[in-house]
């Protein structure tokens, strides 16, 4: 009985660090985001008519479409090789900082 309720308890703070690993980090995004600032802005709202703002898009669209161009699903010249070195935990990040700017 103990070594089951032992059990449960780990599961249950297994599941709690697992959340806290799949949630996108704003501060790492953001801090990420300095090599996407150029073109999309530092607040998300690009200058260019041609680059889309990022501020307040879903972020769940934000992780589709940045795996899509990192695994050339979706293609453009430029995004491609922007996405290129990123991984899960930096597109979750930077979906979670965009996806936070308003
Ligand atoms: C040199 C300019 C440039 C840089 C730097 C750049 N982007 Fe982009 N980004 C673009 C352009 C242009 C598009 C539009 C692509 C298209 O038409 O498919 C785009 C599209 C996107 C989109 C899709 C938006 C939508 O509405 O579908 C996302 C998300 C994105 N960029 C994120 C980033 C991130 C994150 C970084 C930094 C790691 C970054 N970009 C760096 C120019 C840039």
């Amino acid at each position: 009985m103990k070594r089951q309720f032992l059990t449960v308890i780990s599961a249950v703070a297994l599941t709690a660090a697992t959340n806290v690993a799949v949630a996108g980090d704003v501060a790492a995004g953001k801090a990420k985001a300095a090599t996407c600032a150029g073109c999309h802005g530092a607040n998300g709202i690009s200058a260019v008519p041609t680059y889309p703002n990022l501020a307040g898009q879903k972020e769940a669209y934000l992780i589709a479409t940045l795996t899509g161009f990192r695994d050339g699903t979706r293609k453009n010249a430029t995004m491609n090789p922007m996405a290129k070195p990123l991984s899960d935990a930096d597109i979750k990040n930077l979906a979670a900082f965009y996806s936070s700017l308003k």
